[in-house]
């Protein structure tokens, strides 16, 4: 009788040094594999072997269609996180949700990475209190973390700042195929360390950055494309909740429609599950807005950015 296949290992076929390739590209349960594009893992192992593995692997995991009720039984899974601001977090129906890549947009100083270093704080609360008990996985291209400010933010929430930055799993990405590799290795990481947040901030700064010229624009659609489809699968594998943000240059010419140009051209926003834009308000208020969201109301919300950190509006 065939052996029962509960791992990677146990594939048929499959030899050291395959499976050293794919572990080293982030694959290593059958959940990541069974989840895999052929494509994707052609580029690794060849499609024939590629195609193999993705069948076995879903056939071992019982993967391809489902009933509605086992859709509902993962979607009941999903749980938000709070972003401490009342009216920002019914805006988001309840928070940032797990399952789900949520881009916050805007300008420069709108408050991407300050909603950021909140979350980040706030997925180490108890459910009680709005978090997911979990820790964080945080991705700098910018390098705009900063430690000082979480603490601050945290002892505002009466937790003790140095456990808090325990808690946070930093890495600058260098440049975007940096970035990439390791969003690839991240499965590991969010297994072994509890991880239930991931950040990226930005998910466009590099990519804008290298792929410049007017011939490079489909490739680099491509390339976030895909980048972006793997931050998808994470959320989806590891139930954890994905904060991205990519800043947009404000076009006061534009007067209606969308008064933005997308960094990411429109590649973001087929990708991203929620999507928000944020602008500056009067002092230390700025406004989101909720841009075509799959089942949100479009609507606005106001929040402040305080020296305790994201709070409603007085
Ligand atoms: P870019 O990364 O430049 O695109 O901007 P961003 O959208 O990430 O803006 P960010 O989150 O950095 O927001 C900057 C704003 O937050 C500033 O204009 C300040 O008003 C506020 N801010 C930043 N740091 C602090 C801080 O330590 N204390 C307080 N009270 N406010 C801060
Ligand atoms: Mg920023």
């Amino acid at each position: 009788m065939a052996k029962k296949i509960v791992s990677i290992e146990d594939i048929p076929g499959v030899g050291e040094k395959t499976l050293e390739k794919l572990k080293n590209a982030g694959y290593i349960d059958l959940m990541s594999l069974a989840a895999a594009s052929v494509r994707e893992l052609s580029d690794l192992v060849g499609e024939q072997t590629a195609t193999k593995i993705i069948e076995v692997a879903r056939n071992a995991l019982d993967i391809g269609f489902e009933t509605g009720i086992e859709v509902y039984e993962r979607r009941k899974q999903v749980v938000r996180l709070t972003t401490s601001s009342k009216s920002l977090d019914n805006l988001l129906g309840g928070g940032i949700e797990t399952q789900a890549v949520t881009e916050f947009h805007g300008g420069f100083g709108s408050g991407k990475t300050q909603v950021g270093f909140q979350l980040a704080v706030n997925v180490q609360l108890p459910p009680e209190q709005g978090g997911l008990d979990g820790s964080c996985l945080f991705i700098d291209t910018e390098s705009t973390f900063r430690p000082e400010r979480i603490k601050e933010i945290a002892e505002a929430s009466g937790l003790d700042p140095k456990k808090v930055l325990e808690n946070i799993i930093y890495a600058r990405a260098y440049n975007s195929d940096h970035q990439i590799l390791l969003v690839e290795k991240a499965g590991e990481i969010i297994k072994e360390k509890n991880v239930k947040l991931m950040i990226i901030d930005s998910i466009t700064s590099h990519f804008r950055a290298e792929y410049t010229g007017r011939g490079e624009l489909a490739e680099r659609q491509q390339k976030l494309n895909r980048h972006l489809h793997m931050l998808q699968r994470l959320a989806d594998v590891y139930n954890i909740a994905v904060y991205i943000t990519n800043q947009v240059m404000a076009r006061p010419d534009i007067l209606f429609g969308d008064p933005t140009a997308p960094v990411g051209g429109h590649v973001l926003g087929h990708f991203s599950t929620h999507r928000v834009y944020l602008r500056k308000s009067k002092a230390n208020t700025r406004i989101a807005r909720v841009i075509d969201s799959p089942y949100l109301p479009e609507g606005e919300a106001v929040f402040a950015i305080t020296e305790e950190g994201i709070r409603d509006a007085e």
